[in-house]
């Protein structure tokens, strides 16, 4: 084992075998929208119904769903490693918190959780949020919004993220697409402070020139198999 300090960032892929849509495949449009077209401050303001309900319905759906052997191949990844160890994930769903990862960051929100524009206030969130919800902080309605990084808007914890770049030895980056930044660029810097960068994903992604290694394959199999080899 020669890395110490390992970075691992997740997206769609990773909870594709689990049953959860991805974003850009080719049935990855939701009744006919373009995940842009919802994901926005714009949209929300435009038809908030019909943003909410894109997200109850994705909400409602986690109920039906298991984390599958990549999620808990990293939790017990994260368990077995003496040194650093941090997830990134811009998954939105829970799955990654169900297999039991600890050091872990949703840098694109959660499901899970609501804002009150109102009160400023985050919160959990289960069930339907729909326009006319009420905010447990300050009882506010139809002023809570699904906690969610749209486009346009940064991400969460973004200098803990790039910190931990920084001085990563190893940098993992599992079922994205590398379409959407910051999170799309987090290889480059890695690559630059002079981590060793693997990419396992279905098919080359965008950035698939930055990483040194690329495995394809579906997530449950190869997480696994890459997690064996190298606690091995
Ligand atoms: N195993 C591994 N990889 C897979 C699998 C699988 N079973 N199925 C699909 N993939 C790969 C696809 O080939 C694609 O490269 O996962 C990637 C998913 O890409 P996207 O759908 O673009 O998802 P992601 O990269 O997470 O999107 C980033 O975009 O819409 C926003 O905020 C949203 O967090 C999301 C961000
Ligand atoms: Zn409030």
């Amino acid at each position: 084992m020669v890395a110490r300090s390992i970075l691992v960032l997740t997206g769609a892929g990773i909870s594709a075998d689990s049953g959860v849509p991805t974003f850009r495949a080719a049935d990855g449009l939701w009744e006919g929208h373009r995940v842009e077209d919802v994901a926005t401050p714009e949209a929300f303001r435009r038809d908030p119904s019909l943003v909410h309900a894109f997200y109850d319905a994705r909400r409602a759906h986690l109920g039906k769903v298991e984390p599958n052997r990549a999620h808990v191949a990293l939790a017990e990844l994260e368990q077995a490693w003496p040194g650093d160890f941090l997830l990134v994930t811009q998954n939105v769903d829970d799955l990654h918190d169900r297999a039991g990862s600890k050091n872990l960051v949703h840098m694109h929100g959660e499901l899970k959780r609501g804002w009150c524009l109102a009160c400023g206030s985050r919160f959990s969130w289960s069930g339907a949020m729909g326009e006319g919800a009420s905010c447990p902080v300050c009882a506010t309605s139809g002023q809570v919004r699904p906690d969610i990084v749209w486009f346009g808007e940064e991400p969460y914890a973004m200098e803990r993220i790039e910190d931990a770049v920084r001085t990563c030895d190893l940098f993992v980056s599992i079922g994205t697409s590398g379409a959407v930044y910051p999170a799309a660029g987090l290889v480059q810097t890695a690559r630059y402070v002079g981590a060793h960068c693997v990419e396992l994903n279905l098919e080359p992604s965008q950035g698939s020139i930055f990483f040194h290694e690329t495995r394809l394959g579906r997530a449950s199999q190869i997480v696994p198999a890459w997690v064996e080899e190298l606690l091995a």
